[in-house]
């Protein structure tokens, strides 16, 4: 991967500036990194330059048809000074799906791999302390040919940028409040549900302004079918800690992404013998059990989100407070044990850390 230096870094006073309150998604870091592809060359000119502004033709495909995916995977600052990337592989192995399944060019797993590697290598100043947060890395991928037909595009730019980062809700670690989006449905079976593309995104945008609306931090989306079963979050999957102490979350089924971090807590907490059901769930059982004082707990999970305890939820009829409203036991043990881990204090029993 070729390099060239920021000749014009942000200063250094500037930099610890940021790195003591990063917020999250604001700030990026001196470089970035883009690799090309062409059907007829392949992969080619992977590089690493001064973050700017890129220049596109604007009649490039994904300006039009949206033909773009993305990642999200955090770079950690151990308290011995080493630097870590949790299960950096599944990421890679995701944004493979997520391309086949909007017709783009998979990068191969090893070149995602070196291209995390080394550009975090190059931005690790960037790094925030483990007691603000991590630096979030963004690779992504947008169709680059010139062309308004609707087909899949033969050339694509994947990039990585990255951004130092403390907590993704501005409440820090306290409870968060969600609205269940009864009208607007996230993906539809056969859709593009499982794959981190950005209409998915774009398409969540305005449920959640109806959320904000109703003072909700984040919205609950049902499946496109009924309207009834429990699918994810905005941007994160959920969690039910119920009353007899098992774990339940939606199954995966094509209308669901399926995150690195529910997937990690599913593992752990099996190991640590908690019953783990995935499992349809309706968000009218849900209100019910909440009035039955069945549900002891809830959180959201994903990478950007991590552990999030929902301590309210709120939909058309009324607000309901999750037990007593503040973070639950088995939520913050499980917080615990994931960010131990990732942030090196913990044994990596599963081979999930990978030094930079
Ligand atoms: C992540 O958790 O990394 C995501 O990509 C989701 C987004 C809400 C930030």
């Amino acid at each position: 991967i070729a390099f060239e230096q920021n000749s014009f870094p942000v200063s250094e006073d500037q930099r610890q500036e940021i790195l003591k309150d990063p917020g999250f998604g604001k700030k990026f870091t001196d470089h970035m990194l883009l690799i090309h592809y062409n059907e007829e060359k392949g992969w080619h000119n992977a590089h690493i330059k001064p973050y700017g502004n890129i220049s596109l033709d604007p009649a490039v495909c994904v300006f039009h048809y949206g033909q773009e995916i993305f990642e999200g995977l955090k770079a950690y600052k151990a308290k011995d000074g080493r630097i870590l990337l949790f299960r950096p592989e599944a990421n890679a192995k995701r944004f493979i799906n997520s391309a086949k399944r909007m017709a783009m060019a998979p990068l191969p797993e090893d070149y995602f791999l070196q291209a995390v590697h080394e550009f975090v290598k190059i931005e690790k100043n960037w790094i925030p302390d483990q007691s603000v947060g991590t630096l979030y890395l963004r690779p992504f991928m947008i169709a680059s040919t010139p062309y308004l037909g609707v087909k899949a595009s033969p050339d694509y730019l994947f990039m990585l940028i990255a951004s130092p980062a403390g907590s993704y809700f501005s409440k820090g670690a306290k409870p968060v409040t969600v609205w269940i989006s009864e009208h607007y449905t996230r993906a539809a079976p056969g859709g593009t549900g499982e794959a981190k593309c950005g209409g998915n995104y774009a398409a969540s945008l305005l449920a959640q302004q109806e959320a904000t609306k109703n003072n909700c931090d984040q919205l609950v989306f049902l499946d496109a079918g009924e309207h009834k079963w429990i699918e994810e979050m905005g941007g994160m999957n959920i969690f039910f800690v119920m009353d007899d102490g098992s774990l339940l979350t939606p199954p995966l089924g094509g209308t669901i992404l399926p995150g690195v971090t529910r997937n990690s807590i599913i593992t752990l907490a099996k190991e640590k013998g908690i019953t783990v059901r995935e499992e349809r769930y309706s968000a009218e059982q849900w209100i019910k059990d909440i009035e039955l004082g069945k549900i002891r707990e809830v959180f959201a999970c994903g990478t950007a989100a991590v552990v999030t305890p929902i301590g309210f939820v709120k939909n058309k009829e009324g607000e309901y407070q999750i037990h007593d409203g503040n973070p639950g036991k088995l939520t913050q043990e499980i917080h615990k044990m994931l960010v131990d881990i990732q942030y090196g204090n913990a044994t990596d029993t599963h081979q999930w850390i990978q030094e930079v």
